[in-house]
């Protein structure tokens, strides 16, 4: 058995580096570029902001999902609180949003900046800020979840 301390602390440190880093640069920095920076200035910034950020979630939600599905195996998963079924379904969901943003509008985003085609790379922008805003708030649902239903 690993110690459930252990996986706990994991789990909520990977959560807030990930949930934390989406509300930040939804919230405070999206606006902030939008209003000083120009298109070529403001989608090379996005490309850098998300290369150093996306090397942190991958690790983040490999820690999540492995530390809370051990978590939830070592409980027990037929005897497991209805707000941990919730959990994992959404966190999957969530996963899944964020594999496809790191596979697909992100890779564009970047071959848009190295081609210095502002136009397909604002649509790729415009693509993970949708994402990024639904993956917040499932990652608020999330916590709801885990910490509102029994
Ligand atoms: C594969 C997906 C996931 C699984 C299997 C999972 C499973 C678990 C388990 C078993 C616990 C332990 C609860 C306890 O000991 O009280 C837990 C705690 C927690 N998880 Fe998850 N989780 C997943 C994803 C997520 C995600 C994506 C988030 C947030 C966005 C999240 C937020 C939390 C929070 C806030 C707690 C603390 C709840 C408390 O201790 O009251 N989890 N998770």
């Amino acid at each position: 058995m690993i110690m459930q301390g252990v996986l706990l602390m994991l789990h909520l440190s990977s959560v807030v580096v990930w949930l934390g880093g989406m509300f930040f640069a939804y919230v405070c920095l999206r606006p902030t570029a939008m209003e000083l920076l120009e298109p070529p200035a403001r989608l090379r910034l996005w490309r850098g902001v998300f290369s150093r950020f996306f090397a942190w979630v991958w690790g983040a939600i490999s820690l999540i999902a492995g530390s809370g599905l051990i978590m939830l195996v070592q409980h027990g998963f037929a005897t497991a609180p209805r707000g941990w079924h919730l959990m994992l379904a959404s966190g999957t969901v969530m996963f899944v949003i964020y594999i496809y943003v790191a596979t697909g509008p992100y890779r564009t985003l970047s071959r848009a900046v190295d081609a210095e085609d502002w136009k397909a790379g604002a649509a790729a922008l415009n693509r993970i800020r949708q994402m990024v805003a639904t993956n917040l708030a499932l990652g608020l649902l999330t916590i709801a979840f885990a910490t509102l239903v029994i």
